[in-house]
């Protein structure tokens, strides 16, 4: 696949230019490793595990894999519990050595990474993020576009906003995220300047991702008009605007009038997870396998990619399909 070879393939020694994008406790040992073995960069979304359980994905990661995969952490405080210097402290101690991390500055932690030859990549929503985030040391970008899956860094779309912090900061790899679910959309990307494509929404479908079926069916099925940006799902991480399936929470919620405070069902438990803790209906839960209730009504976190994810497939064939797609795609405009 050296056809596929770029700045961010060369930084990281990856044999294709796609990354399995954090997709926060959809991530887990299994997709990680899939997608490092078949030479794309898996992602471990380590924020809302604590030192023992992070420890824990990244030895059976370590385990399954001799190929490339790094951690992500989410830099709000507002998201969680344990503090990001002691997260990174802990990833560097088990071995890691590319870090990324979005919603916020990815500063305070540079020279803890770089001392130990860590790689680090930041999110970024627009050119002056971008140029900062260089300017302080950041070695690659991810340049999140609103059209993304999950919580949104950005308020532009992926298409004016690749060009715009490619050419912010010329001289550092940057990697698309947000829409892009098939060859096209990667060509698309690299074709923009970007070194490298990051996928969230289609690697929901893979076998591996630790989502629920009901939740995998939904992206499935879903359209690209399925999707609604919103602060909706707002306890546990407030104020931080996402991209869902619409459903019945947000249906309910729509016709209520969009209220801010008193929204319809509020405080009610819809779901529990596996020792019994109860979710509430706004809460931010990503609907994993073992939840139990009305994992419909949960935040069923998707893009408008999601239209474009049909096919429930091996991580590992998912990788080799996005590479041959990207060449022949790349081969047409050509
Ligand atoms: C289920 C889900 C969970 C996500 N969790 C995280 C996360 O933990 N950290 C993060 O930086 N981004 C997270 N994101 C954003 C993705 O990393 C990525 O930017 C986004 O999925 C790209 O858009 P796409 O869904 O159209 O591929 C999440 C996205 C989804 C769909």
């Amino acid at each position: 696949m050296s056809q596929l070879t770029t700045a961010f393939t060369d930084a990281l020694g990856l044999d294709v230019p796609i990354v399995q994008a954090p997709i926060g406790s959809a991530t887990c040992p299994a997709l990680a490793a899939t997608v490092a073995d078949a030479g794309a960069l898996g992602m471990l979304a380590v924020t809302w595990r604590d030192e023992e359980a992070t420890r824990k994905i990244l030895t059976d990661t370590k385990h399954r894999t001799d190929g490339i995969f790094g951690v992500n952490i989410v830099a709000d405080s507002d998201a969680k519990d344990i503090p990001t210097e002691r997260h990174v402290q802990v990833c560097l101690d088990e071995g890691i050595d590319v870090f990324s991390f979005s919603f916020g500055d990815a500063a305070p932690y540079i020279e803890q990474i770089h001392s130990h030859d860590g790689t680090i990549l930041q999110t970024v929503g627009n050119a002056s993020e971008a140029k900062a985030a260089v300017d302080a040391g950041v070695d690659i970008l991810v340049a999140q576009g609103w059209e993304a899956g999950g919580h949104v860094q950005s308020t532009v779309a992926t298409l004016p906003l690749v060009p715009r912090i490619v050419d912010a900061v010329p001289d550092t790899p940057v990697i698309a995220a947000g829409g892009i679910a098939d060859g096209r959309g990667i060509a698309a990307v690299l074709t923009l300047g970007a070194a490298g494509a990051w996928l969230g929404t289609r690697f929901l479908a893979t076998e591996e991702a630790h989502v629920h079926r009901l939740y995998r069916q939904r992206v499935l099925e879903a359209d690209e008009t399925e999707t609604v940006y919103s602060s909706l799902f707002d306890e546990g991480w407030p104020d931080v605007p996402h991209r869902v399936l619409e459903n019945a929470t947000v249906a309910d919620w729509k016709a209520a009038g969009q209220p801010e405070a008193d929204r319809p069902g509020e405080g009610e438990i819809v779901a529990e997870t596996d020792d019994g803790t109860p979710i509430r209906r706004y809460e931010d839960s990503l609907a994993v396998p073992s939840i139990d209730g009305a994992v419909e009504e949960l935040p069923l976190y998707a893009g408008q990619s999601a239209g474009l994810t049909q096919k429930e497939q091996p991580a590992d064939e998912l990788v080799v399909t996005l590479a041959e797609e990207t060449i022949e795609a790349l081969e047409r405009a050509n």
